[in-house]
């Protein structure tokens, strides 16, 4: 059974993949799509033209992906493609935010991803390709969005590791690191804290990110990043140290009058 499989398909970027996979993938068997949502899945479902699994789990949850396991043991999948989508992320200073959701974060960013790769692995087929979603946010420490940019700094550190383990395998991986995409993302990491202004600016669309993650998939490159500002802060966070670039972020926010220090 040919499959590819997609974390977080119920919304936003994850959902993107499932639509985009469905049109350019003809052989393979079926489509697993993976999140708490079960009727938003459905929906998208009913649209797709593959056959569709849905996979109704909370991957914050260590007995949902006991369950994946589970079924990968059972029914022995050959995956093709496995994009990790699934996270969120909160603005707000850290001591401000609940410590369960900021703990939720590095459970789902980075816990999840991890033991949904490890669990995958080893039913990957020779050329598969494995999609992570970091973010820009992974370049560089980002103040009021500390826990998550550094759990997506996690993500794009642990992909091009694992990249170099797995290539004999004939496995290949890209971490994708848009800048902001248009998604309900916002919608919870907005709930404490507000982003900065600039954030309206540089918003792409999720169908040029996933359009952007699959060229830069199919052509082996370990690092995807969507837009031309992404690409100049990608090569500025190489250059400029990082602690300069925290200032001009402190500098922004304060112009913003969106923080009291
Ligand atoms: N939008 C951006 O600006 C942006 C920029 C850079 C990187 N990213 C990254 O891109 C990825 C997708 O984000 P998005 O923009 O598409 O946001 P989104 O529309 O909010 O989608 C998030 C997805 O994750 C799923 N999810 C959340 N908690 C889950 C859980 N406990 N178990 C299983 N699935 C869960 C959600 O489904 P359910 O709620 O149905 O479970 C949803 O399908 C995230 O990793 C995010 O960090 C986003």
């Amino acid at each position: 059974m040919k499959i590819v499989i997609v974390t977080g398909a119920s919304s936003g970027i994850g959902e993107e993949f499932v639509r985009q996979l469905d049109e350019s993938f003809s052989r393979i068997d079926e489509i697993w799509m993976i999140a708490r949502s079960e009727k938003k899945m459905e929906a998208i479902a009913e649209t797709l033209t593959n056959k569709v699994r849905i996979l109704h789990l909370d991957l914050e949850q260590e007995s949902d992906r006991r369950e994946l396991q589970h079924t990968f043991n059972t029914q022995k999948p050959n995956i093709c493609m496995l994009v990790n989508c699934a996270g969120y992320g909160l603005m707000g200073p850290f001591d401000q935010l609940p410590l369960e959701e900021q703990m939720g974060m590095i459970e789902l960013n980075c816990k999840a991803l991890t033991a949904v790769t490890y669990l995958a692995l080893p039913f990957m087929v020779r050329n598969g390709r494995i999609i992570q979603l970091a973010s820009s946010a992974a370049f560089v420490p980002q103040m009021n969005f500390a826990v998550y940019a550094a759990t997506k700094s996690y993500v794009l550190s642990f992909s091009r590791a694992l990249q170099e383990e797995v290539r004999s395998r004939g496995i290949f991986i890209t971490a994708v690191c848009p800048g902001p995409v248009e998604t309900p993302f916002f919608h919870r990491a907005e709930h404490y804290g507000e982003t900065l202004q600039s954030k309206e600016k540089f918003s792409v669309s999720p169908t040029q990110v996933v359009k952007d993650a699959l060229n830069a998939s199919k052509k082996r490159r370990t690092v995807s990043v969507s837009s031309l500002p992404m690409k100049a802060f990608h090569a500025a966070c190489k250059l400029i140290p990082h602690d300069f670039m925290l200032e001009i972020v402190q500098h922004l926010y304060k112009k913003e009058g969106k923080q009291e220090k």
